[in-house]
Order: C-alpha cells, then structure tokens, then sequence
C-alpha cells in the first residue's frame, strides 16, 4: 500500500506565505511533499528545497513532484543541520511541519505506532539507510549511553542501557505520562525484542484499566515520550530555528506547525526572543472543525508565524 499523508493547515500555510512567481520556500521537513506541492501549485517559477530525515518518506516525495522537474531538490537531512544543505541560499518562505507523519505511523514495520509489528525502532529515518546525523541528547544518561555504543540508541537500546528512575523521568517530562514509575518498571521487565504492538500491550497491563477515562490509548503518552527522545526531536527544533531565520530574506516568513505543548513552547519562546522577527500569530492558528472531522491529525496541529525584518 503506498503511504498517504493528509497535510494540516494547507489554507493558513498558502495565504501566510502567498506564494508569487519565483519565490522561494525550504520545507524543513518536506515528508510527502504535500506541502510543497501546494506551494509549487500555487504559483508559476516557485521553488521548494525540502529536507527529511526519513528517506523513504523523500523518494515518495520526489515522485509526487516529479512534474516540476528542477524547480524541485530534495535532501535527506536534518533541519538541525539546515547549513550544511542550504550553504548561503536564502529563501523567501520556510515551514517547519513538525513531528512524525501519518506515513510513518500506518508503516507497520517502522515500530512508531502502538498498532506496529515490528520492534519498537521508533526512529524516522529508515533502520539500515540514510542515517541522518542527529543532535547531541539534553539527557546526560542518554549522551553516556550514546557514548558507549558509539551511535545513538533507538527505543530498545534507550530502555535496556538507562537507569529505571531515569526512564520514569523521560516517560513524565517528555510524555507527561502520571504512572511513569509504573510504566517504566514494566519497560525494564520486557524482552527488548517485542514488537511495538506487544509492548503496547505491556503497557495497557501496567496501568489502571480506566486509562485517562478512556480518552487515549494507555501507551500515547509513553510512545510519545521515546519517539522524542529517540529523534532528538526537541533539540533539533533548538537547534534548527535559529539556522532558519538565518537563511530568511529580509521580509521572508516563517511558519511552524507543532503537535504537542513541549514542542508549541519551544517555538513560542523563539519567536518572542528572536529579535529579528516579528511575530504574526498572537495566538496559535488551529484546524476549523471541518478541517478536525475530516484529518484527525489535525486537532491537535498548533501553527506559529513571524515576519522577518
Ligand atoms: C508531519 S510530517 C510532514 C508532512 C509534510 N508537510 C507533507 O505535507 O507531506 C513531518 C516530517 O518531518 C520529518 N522530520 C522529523 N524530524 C526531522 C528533522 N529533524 N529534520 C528533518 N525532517 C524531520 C519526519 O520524518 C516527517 O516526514
């Protein structure tokens, strides 16, 4: 079955940006490129530089865009690193669609969502090819543990080679998960080589059986808390923003779409802080109800906005 994705926000993304003929955008996490179709879309001579870390999310991309031939280059990268791909290029538009994509959650083998067969990896990037270099970890057991395998850990490595009080800790501060010690114990318990769907399991097992009132799946918050450790995810979006606004014209804009509170924090503070931008969005931009009922990814998308000057 080839991946889908539904991109969020499609209507606030083009009228922020209003693409005009040439203008440039960089897609910092361009996925399957339905944004940056709309963008090539919209207007004659635009031109999109999209990076990914995911490299099978950026060949199906690169068929989708096929048509617009060189207006079009894609890179497997991380927006952390956006220097190293985009050298002295300016553009007049970035977004930043952040966190993990509909095509990476329904791909059974990739072990990010609880439904997965396969382990749980919970990396972006494709185990086994392109292997994106990531950020150094904020997490001082996570850099030690780093350090000794000589690679970054994925989940089963992370849950195998750090403390369990440690691991709690991860499983409140990233997924703000209330039975983190709990959870964390059972973690710890587990064959490393569970699938996804089983340590989901573990997990239903290991909390009491009206979870959040039934509201999410008792292993959201847990599976959330590893992907964003896993990935870097946090210090990538520290990392990249800055490097963005450096790569921003005078007059350019900058759009960022975040699914959860830690990441919405990040880039308020940025966007506050950062002198050389003005902010366009008082308040976040957020779905219609027609857009909620329609994609159910989109309830939760947060959509920040500044204007460099
Ligand atoms: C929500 S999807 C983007 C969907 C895209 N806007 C579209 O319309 O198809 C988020 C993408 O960000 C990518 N990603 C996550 N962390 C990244 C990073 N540090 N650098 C570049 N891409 C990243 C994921 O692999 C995923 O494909």
């Amino acid at each position: 079955m080839t991946p889908s994705h539904t991109p969020v926000l499609t209507q606030p993304v083009l009228d922020l940006f209003s693409p005009q003929e040439g203008t440039h955008l960089l897609d910092a996490t361009v996925g399957l490129g339905g944004h940056a179709e709309m963008y090539l879309a919209a207007a004659a001579d635009t031109q999109v530089l999209g990076l990914d870390i995911d490299d099978s999310a950026l060949a199906q991309a690169k068929k989708r865009l096929q048509q617009y031939g060189s207006r079009v280059r894609l890179t497997a990268a991380s927006y952390a690193y956006l220097d190293e791909v985009a050298g002295n290029e300016t553009f007049d538009h970035i977004l930043f669609d952040l966190g993990v994509g509909s095509h990476q959650l329904s791909d059974s083998e990739r072990g990010i969502s609880f439904r997965s067969t396969g382990p749980l990896a919970m990396k972006f990037s494709t185990v086994g090819q392109v292997q994106p270099k990531l950020p150094p970890s904020s997490l001082p057991s996570v850099k030690w543990l780093e350090q000794r395998l000589g690679y970054a850990p994925d989940a089963p490595e992370l849950i195998a080679g750090i403390p369990e009080e440690e691991l709690a800790d991860i499983l409140r501060q990233y997924g703000e998960e209330r039975y983190a010690r709990r959870i964390a114990s059972a973690l710890k318990r587990m064959s490393p080589n569970l699938p996804a769907a089983a340590v989901a399991d573990e997990i239903i097992a290991a909390v009491p059986g009206r979870y959040e009132g039934g509201r999410i799946h008792p292993a959201t918050r847990t599976f959330q808390a590893l992907r964003i450790v896993v990935n870097r995810e946090l210090e990538s979006l520290e990392m990249g923003l800055p490097k963005a606004v450096s790569h921003l014209k005078t007059h350019g804009r900058l759009v960022v779409i975040s699914f959860h509170s830690l990441e919405d924090r990040i880039v308020k503070r940025f966007l506050k802080e950062t002198k050389s931008l003005t902010t366009l969005t008082k308040k976040p931009m957020v779905a219609t109800q027609e857009e909620k009922a329609r994609n159910p990814r989109s309830r939760s998308a947060k959509l920040r906005a500044a204007q460099k000057m």
